[in-house]
């Protein structure tokens, strides 16, 4: 199966094109130039959020966050302050001053004016504050409840503009007009203040902001636009809805997929949005191809996701972070499994799977499916391996189950008992060596300790098997995940050597059951699998390497594409990337398997070997190179928006004194490593001592360094940072 347009793609989409921007006649500086950025309410957080330092660190004073005001967030995570910017103070008194009316349940004719005075003034529309993230950007926070009453003007308002009807029980579309039309006021208050005419960037992510751009370019206000959309919200559904879609691309009628599906209007502000921007940008070449065929318009750059990459002083520290998670993952997997605790959890291996609960999409479907066959495979090679799958998918539930929340009672029971028995202990050897005795051991640990300790087993005694969902969920006997799981059959019994854990809720550190958050949890695996169908970028599999964790991905996903690209043997730095796209479901499933299996069967050498390799790609996602393409976009919007004054030219630079941005982007590759790649088969042992049982860490250490150093030299480093 061919994926139509994407072979050709390449040569048209080239992201080494050099950018430049021309500034004519003023300096950058002194220009009142702002960025604003007007995040969308929801899925692309990370993107926003990680993505902030580096923005900050660039446009400092004039670089604003837009979003929704959302009490309960604010209240964590932002500093309410007063502008420092003069004009965007003078901006958010006059809108919260003018045009405010009052809430439905304060009315002219039942309160006096002084109470509505009084309501207005203490309830604002728009706040400003600095998040309390990486890099403090400011931020300004609109709260669109607050012009609810404004919902139906606004509504017929958008009709007459661009015959775009939103339907009253869209909720979500509703919140998208209300924060369209605030963004859009809210810039254009923002140039009508400012004395000389501003040059501002407006950078609006995802179809739930996009009718601010919409309606700015229809006002034609000062404002250099750039969308982005991080998956089509067409793309979405149809890949979900069982269709094969990267075939059918060119052939989709996209007006009546969208209206089959509901959502027309939302098809429309995301289509009419992508057509207003002076720039249009997706975050990988598979969604861009995609964009192409649904939204109707080719993207003008690829925008990949980064990551802010923390590098510990020591190189081991991530290794070390490995091993104290994965205690803790041990811990919870001994009361969850307690009774059945037959297998050695020194040779458990942690595999997982997380994101937004899109079965087909994000390859559950796949992934159980192998997990049955790799069983087998473990099974019928008497592998002393056991795997633990964890599943986590945030669904409908009600709440933890009895039976998992016991689970983890009786390990702390029996640990307490073991504590008490060990303090008894103690205290006898204490007392006969003071008299210079070695104690009896016969009787040292006397009938009362064994009845506590045998009231202890007898508490593990278990009928059922252990529990394969940690939750009750609301919709058990539909639930995709639950009846794959008793299709095939994997209901963690003492046979199966696969053992699965589906937790449908993200982590947290204040879980009474697994008390620790994502990052802590992906550290103490040994494995992320993610062999989505539909995946734009995938920030899961990425997070996990630039912890060291390897993972599996797919030609389908805008991560594993990005990789292939950039690694001439992703497997060897243990970056997995299934083939999703040239052959059909039960070949990628066997693939899979064969992946799995042959992870589970290196040894604890090879796999710290293989977490080395992978965490030096680190760099490669790094929002200090990955950055760049954001700047160039703004570049690129600022130089269609502003003709006169700023030039765009996708070419070499020549040395013009006035050029202020260079990108010499001759693009990089990570090589085959230098040394032996961690597959069993062709590892060999650097020491002639070794043992098969398990290595000492100094000497894995010590190898791994020498392999470093090797591999390091054969690195090309990427290319250098534009000098501004
Ligand atoms: N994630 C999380 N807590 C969890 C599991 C996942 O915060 O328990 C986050 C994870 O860090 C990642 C995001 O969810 O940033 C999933 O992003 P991805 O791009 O993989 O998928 P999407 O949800 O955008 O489809
Ligand atoms: C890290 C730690 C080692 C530990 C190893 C376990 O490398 O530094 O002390 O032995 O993790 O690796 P494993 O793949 O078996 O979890």
């Amino acid at each position: 199966t061919s994926l139509s347009g994407l072979e050709d793609w390449d040569e048209e989409f080239d992201l080494e094109d050099a950018v430049l921007l021309k500034l004519r006649g003023r300096s950058l500086t002194k220009a009142s130039l702002s960025v604003w950025l007007v995040l969308a309410l929801g899925g692309i957080y990370t993107v926003i959020q990680t993505k902030a330092r580096l923005t900050a660190e660039e446009w400092g004073e004039n670089y604003f966050l837009v979003g929704p005001y959302v009490e309960s967030n604010v209240r964590t995570q932002v500093e309410l302050i007063e502008p420092t910017n003069p004009v965007l103070k003078r901006t958010i008194d006059k809108m919260n001053a003018s045009g405010c009316k009052v809430l439905p349940h304060l009315h002219r004719k039942h309160n006096t004016a002084a109470e509505i005075n009084l309501y207005v003034t203490l309830k604002d529309k728009v706040y400003f504050g600095r998040w309390l993230i990486e890099g403090s950007p400011y931020v300004v926070l609109i709260d669109v409840a607050f012009s609810a009453w404004s919902l139906d003007t606004w509504k017929s308002e958008l009709w007459e503009l661009c015959d775009i009807g939103v339907p009253w029980f869209d909720r979500e579309a509703n919140d998208a007009v209300l924060f369209g039309f605030l963004t859009a006021w809210l810039l254009g208050e923002y140039a009508a203040q400012s004395e000389e005419p501003p040059h501002i960037v407006a950078h609006f992510h995802e179809w739930l902001a996009g009718l601010g751009l919409i309606l700015c370019r229809h006002r034609q206000l000062p404002v250099a636009t750039i969308f982005t959309t991080h998956a089509t919200l067409l793309g979405r559904y149809l890949c979900a809805g069982n269709v094969d879609f990267y075939n059918k691309l060119a052939d989709f009628n996209v007006d009546k997929e969208a209206g089959d599906r509901q959502i027309y209007h939302r098809y429309c502000l995301e289509r009419s949005a992508a057509h207003c921007a002076h720039v249009f940008t997706t975050v990988s070449q598979i969604t861009a191809v995609e964009a192409e065929y649904l939204l109707m318009r080719k993207p003008d750059i690829i925008t990949p996701n980064g990551l802010n990459v923390k590098k510990f002083s020591a190189v081991h520290e991530f290794q070390n972070l490995h091993a104290q998670s994965k205690h803790r993952i041990q811990e919870f997997v001994r009361g969850h499994f307690y009774g059945h605790l037959d297998f050695n959890l020194d040779k458990c291996l942690f595999l997982f799977i997380a994101g937004r609960y899109e079965f087909s999409n994000k390859g559950a479907d796949i992934f159980l499916e192998a997990l049955a066959r790799l069983n087998y495979l473990l099974r019928v090679n008497h592998s002393d391996v056991t795997v633990i799958a964890f599943f986590i998918m945030p669904a409908r539930t009600n709440n933890f189950n009895v039976e998992t929340l016991k689970g983890q009672a009786v390990r702390k029971q029996l640990w307490d008992t073991a504590q008490t028995v060990k303090e008894r202990f103690g205290k006898k050897l204490y007392e006969s060596l003071l008299v210079g005795q070695l104690p009896d051991v016969q009787k040292i640990i006397d009938k009362e300790d064994f009845t506590i300790m045998k009231r202890a087993i007898f508490a593990t005694q278990r009928q059922c098997q252990p529990p394969v969902c940690t939750h009750n969920m609301l919709e058990d006997s539909s639930d995709p995940i639950l009846n794959c799981v008793r299709r095939i059959g994997l209901f963690n019994s003492a046979a199966d050597r696969v053992k699965i854990i589906f937790h449908p809720e993200f982590l947290s550190s204040t879980s009474p059951l697994l008390p620790m958050d994502y990052e802590e949890f992906v550290r103490g695996c040994h494995l992320g699998v993610f062999p989505s169908y539909y995946e734009p970028w995938g920030y899961t599999p990425a997070e996990c390497t630039v912890m060291g964790i390897p993972s599996i991905s797919t030609n389908l996903s805008g991560f594993g594409c990005f990789m292939e690209e950039h690694i001439a043997d992703p497997s060897a730095y243990g970056i997995y990337i299934l083939d999703r796209r040239y052959q059909g479901v039960d070949e990628s499933c066997n693939q899979l398997t064969s992946f799995l299996f042959q992870f589970c069967k290196q040894s604890r050498r090879q796999r710290i070997i293989q977490r080395n390799r992978t965490e030096r790609l680190s760099e490669l996602l790094d929002w200090k190179y990955l950055g760049r393409y954001y700047i160039s976009a703004r570049h690129m919007a600022l130089a269609k928006a502003f003709p006169d004054t700023y030039m765009y030219e996708p070419t070499e630079p020549t040395s013009v004194s006035h050029v202020i941005y260079e990108f010499k982007t001759s693009g990089f590759s990570y090589p085959r490593p230098a040394s032996v790649p961690p597959s069993p088969a062709l590892s060999r042992h650097s020491s002639p001592h070794h043992s098969e049982v398990e290595d000492n860490d100094e000497e894995e250490r010590y190898d791994e360094d020498v392999e470093a150093e090797k591999d390091r030299k054969n690195i090309r480093q990427p290319y250098a940072l534009p000098h501004t």
